[in-house]
């Protein structure tokens, strides 16, 4: 790990406390408001990264929340075995006990911690996944971390929603959303914080701009952002050289 990387102390990114504001308490019913928030187009941005992953092995899934891709992994490849990190103990509690009831924990292992301060292996993992991360996570940071567990030709494919460049699409979003926040006032309270909060964190991340160049900075090749949705989602695939 190179010095400049390493975290002292491990205090918390602005990122994760922002995480911690918007989304504690939510757990329980995080699967079902990420399809309705969404429209099912969540499920659609996930099977977007299943069906780029490349005969799986080792799969580590960056915040994987309830485990939504986590169990499409396993669920997809029979071979695949999936190292799910997350920053919330009452998300990953939700998965763990998705993963015993389903009597898939020997093909599952869980670390609740910061992507950021994680400790996993070097050179361990063909396949890293990531749905949501990358507009709070500390991408430098982040992008070191990734040169060093990922094995030589592995794939990275990170996810998050992102802000339409286009007007038109931008108004349609705008006025979605202050529907949905309606919605979300009188029919999920405890989801207010988020959803009053999403909208411009997504709008002034700069993820999709940044994290190509950290990529290709610490030698990922093909390196590529494909924007999604009408540029309401992003994803950014890259390989580790073989
Ligand atoms: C919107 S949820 C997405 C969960 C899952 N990836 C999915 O697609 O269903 C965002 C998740 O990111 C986690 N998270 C955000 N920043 C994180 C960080 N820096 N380290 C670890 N987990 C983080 C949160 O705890 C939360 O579970």
């Amino acid at each position: 790990m190179r010095a400049s990387m390493r975290r002292m102390g491990h205090a918390k990114t602005k990122g994760q406390a922002t995480v911690l504001k918007i989304l504690g308490g939510t757990a329980d019913d995080y699967d079902r408001v990420v399809a309705e928030s969404t429209g099912g187009l969540d499920h659609h941005w996930k099977r977007w990264i299943l069906d780029r992953m490349e005969s799986p092995r080792e799969v580590l899934d960056l915040a994987s929340g309830t485990g939504i891709l986590s169990f499409l992994v396993l669920d997809r490849f029979p071979e695949a075995r999936v190292t799910g990190v997350d920053l919330q103990e009452d998300y990953q509690a939700v998965a763990r006990a998705r993963g015993e009831r389903l009597g898939l924990s020997d093909r599952l292992e869980w670390h609740r911690s910061a992507v950021e301060d994680v400790e996993l292996s070097d050179g361990r993992f063909d396949h890293v996944i990531s749905c949501y991360l990358p507009k709070y996570a500390d991408r430098p940071v982040l992008v070191d971390h990734l040169a060093r567990w990922c094995a030589p030709g592995a794939r990275v494919l990170l996810h998050d929603f992102a802000h339409p460049s286009d007007p038109k699409v931008e108004r349609a979003l705008h006025e979605r959303h202050t529907r949905w926040l309606e919605k979300v006032r009188t029919q999920h309270p405890h989801w207010v914080t988020c959803f009053e909060n999403l909208y411009d964190i997504v709008k002034e991340s700069p993820w999709t701009e940044d994290l190509p160049p950290l990529l290709e900075a610490a030698g990922f090749t093909d390196v590529e952002l494909t924007l999604q949705s009408y540029g309401c989602s992003a994803v950014v695939t890259a390989r580790k050289p073989a």
